[in-house]
């Protein structure tokens, strides 16, 4: 099992969309997956048809038993079909209160650790105001994925993630997988300036810029993946490159 968490303290930079793609394109690819929807507004919940609930609070909070918030993804939703698995532990409002109610930092990592031998990989949406819980995410963490505008103050939310992230190094690695340039315009003079300065300063961790596309938003709007909602188009093939990335990275765990 392997934990992927996506984070960036800026709001709409492209968290909820990359948690929600990834998860619904490596479950419909045959990887048991499990998201967890850390962010109180509920939005990757939401982005998979499911109703907002305090899934996460229950589990964290008042030790629901991990069958009981681990709600399953219909297959059609995302391309899987009857073998496959997308689990999605909810949240709403109350996921707020969670980081005043646990005590414990490893509470993230304690409850995950049941599901090793039956989740492949576990992709968690974060919100952008760090909090308690945001540690105890990190200290569950293996790998993190950033997604980023190309714009000042996103650079400014990246900048500050690295630096918290950085500073629980001491007791937990947790390695950048990725940073994702999302809504890029590369023929705006600011934008393509800016994806230079971050290739400049993180290099091969800069993947594929995506461009901006309706597209994205109307797959939200509709609760389904974008390669669902739009298999030709070219922001599909974009969301499974950015599947295969994380695919790599589980074979290559695989191989081990
Ligand atoms: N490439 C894109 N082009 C246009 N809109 C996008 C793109 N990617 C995401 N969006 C939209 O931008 C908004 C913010 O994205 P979201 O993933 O919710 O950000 P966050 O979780 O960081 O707040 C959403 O409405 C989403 O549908
Ligand atoms: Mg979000």
């Amino acid at each position: 099992m392997i934990v992927i968490t996506v984070g960036n303290e800026k709001g709409g930079v492209g968290k909820t969309t990359t948690a929600t793609t990834i998860a619904a394109g490596l479950a419909a690819r045959g990887y048991r997956t499990l998201l967890i929807d850390a962010d109180a507004q509920g939005h990757a919940t939401r982005a998979l048809g499911l109703p907002k609930t305090p899934g996460l609070y229950n589990w964290l909070v008042r030790d629901a038993d991990y069958h009981e918030v681990m709600i399953p993804v219909p297959p059609e939703r995302y391309g899987g079909n009857e073998h496959t698995r997308l689990y999605v532990v909810g949240s709403n409002v109350e996921t707020r209160n969670i980081a005043s109610s646990i005590s414990d930092a490893y509470a993230v990592a304690d409850a995950l650790e049941p599901l090793r031998d039956i989740i492949d990989v576990v992709i968690i949406d974060t919100s952008p105001t760090p909090s308690l819980l945001h540690g105890a995410i990190y200290l569950a963490t293996d790998y993190m994925i950033y997604p980023t505008l190309c714009e000042y103050w996103s650079f400014d939310g990246l900048a500050e993630s690295l630096t918290r992230q950085n500073s629980v190094r001491n007791v937990h690695e947790v390695k950048v997988l990725g940073i994702i340039p999302y809504r890029v315009r590369l023929q705006t003079l600011e934008h393509s300036e800016n994806l230079n300065r971050l290739r400049e300063q993180f290099g091969e961790l800069v993947w594929e810029p995506i461009p901006d596309s309706i597209v994205w938003a109307e797959a939200a709007a509709f609760q389904i993946p974008v390669f669902i909602h739009a298999p030709d188009h070219s922001a599909a093939q974009i969301a499974w490159s950015l599947v295969d990335r994380v695919e790599a990275l589980l074979e290559g765990v695989h191989d081990e």
